[in-house]
């Protein structure tokens, strides 16, 4: 049979009616454990955190969307990145990470996994040579957010892939910003693409998720076990509810990425604004390379104030439209203070140092009305 097309996949990849009954949505499956007909005699489930038809059924849709035979869903986007950190690496190891990275993940690299034993060093995220830099004889992961959060900078994956693969090393991309809808690291390269679908992919704002798409069968084994072992699944209701927010996220990303252009070009003409991030700019550094490995740049636009922290303070309280909270990836608009939130975690030296300064503010582009969006952020700017 012909390859399905990726809006096609969105809502059938891994959802057959059910054999059962006929229900076209998935049945959520809540249950933690499951009847076996003698000893040794399963019907291919036996325990819930070892597996279940609902998390299942995302688990082949997330393989099928990123183009990889394997995929694995987690109870949160840091879960599934503890289970690739647990499963497929040890003591004395190293990491290399492109060093713009969601605040969290910088956490558990440098407060959990390095008490492990696990060694880590930062590459400028813009910069394969610096990733080939910073390999090391025991270099085991290569770690790539793109576009990374908060400052929507580019990666190159296909060179960073390389470079990974020449050092025996695997490359896991977080594809969080882009999805699949825009882009599918493994298509260049990337051994795992992961994701938080507490954003894009579950899309509403109401599941928290991580998802994994694996392309080798062994990394699958070794992440799979981990889970197994360690826990950290979703129960089938989140499942259920991103299964069902990964239907519409064709039509999702479309309007995410007008809206966020829109966004863009306001704030790129606007005198309270010193810088804007966003990759679908032609004076964004890294826009040809996105132009190239994406199929779109996404709804997440970023900038910053001129005045500081007392102009953002001012910002946030006027807005009505988009709502002062952490997250992204909504249908409703989402502004944040990354260095107090998201990236609070970053000590301020290393945060300033990235590029992560008092007037910074991130805006996740919701599919409102695009006027709506716009007059909220001119009042609110004024
Ligand atoms: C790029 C990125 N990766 C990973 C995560 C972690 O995901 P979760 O919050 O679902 O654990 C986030 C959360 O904000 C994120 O933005």
């Amino acid at each position: 049979m012909k390859r399905m097309s990726f809006e096609t996949a969105l809502i059938h990849a891994g959802q057959a009616a059910d054999k059962q009954t006929g229900s076209v949505n998935v049945p959520v499956y809540q249950t933690s454990t499951y009847k076996q007909d003698g000893i040794g005699r399963d019907r291919g489930w036996e325990y819930s955190r070892s597996g279940n038809p609902t998390r299942a059924a995302l688990e082949s849709c997330i393989a099928a969307l990123e183009g990889v035979p394997h995929g694995l869903a987690f109870a949160s986007g840091l879960a599934a990145e503890t289970a690739v950190l647990g499963g497929l690496l040890k003591k004395g190891d190293h990491v290399v990470a492109g060093d713009d990275l969601y605040g969290g993940t910088f956490r558990l690299f440098e407060k959990i996994f390095r008490k492990w034993g696990l060694e880590i060093s930062y590459a400028d995220s813009r910069d394969p040579a610096a990733f080939k830099k910073a390999m090391r004889r025991n270099t085991r992961l290569v770690w790539a957010e793109t576009p990374t959060n908060p400052l929507l900078n580019i990666t190159d994956i296909a060179a960073v892939a390389e470079i990974a693969h020449k050092g025996k090393a695997l490359l896991a991309v977080d594809n969080t910003f882009a999805t699949p809808y825009f882009q599918r690291p493994a298509e260049l390269g990337a051994d795992i693409a992961l994701h938080s679908s507490t954003k894009y992919l579950g899309g509403h704002s109401d599941v928290i998720g991580g998802l994994l798409a694996i392309k080798d069968k062994a990394v699958f084994e070794a992440v799979k076990f981990y889970q197994n072992a360690a826990g950290g699944v979703p129960g089938p209701w989140d499942a259920w509810l991103t299964l069902r927010g990964i239907k519409t996220l064709a039509v999702r990303m479309k309007a995410h990425e007008a809206n966020a252009f829109e966004i863009a070009a306001l704030l790129a003409r606007h005198p309270a604004v010193s810088k804007v991030f966003y990759p679908g700019l032609e004076g964004h550094p890294g826009h040809a390379l996105a132009g190239e490995q994406m199929d779109g740049f996404g709804g997440m636009v970023s900038f910053e104030l001129r005045g500081g922290r007392p102009a953002a303070d001012k910002f946030f309280r006027r807005l009505k439209v988009f709502t002062l909270a952490e997250s992204l990836g909504g249908v409703e608009s989402l502004a944040c203070y990354p260095a107090a939130m998201t990236h609070a975690a970053i000590p301020e030296r290393d945060r300033l140092k990235r590029g992560i300064t008092a007037g910074l503010v991130r805006l996740s582009a919701g599919i409102e009305n695009s006027e709506d969006q716009l007059a909220d952020l001119e009042r609110a700017l004024k």
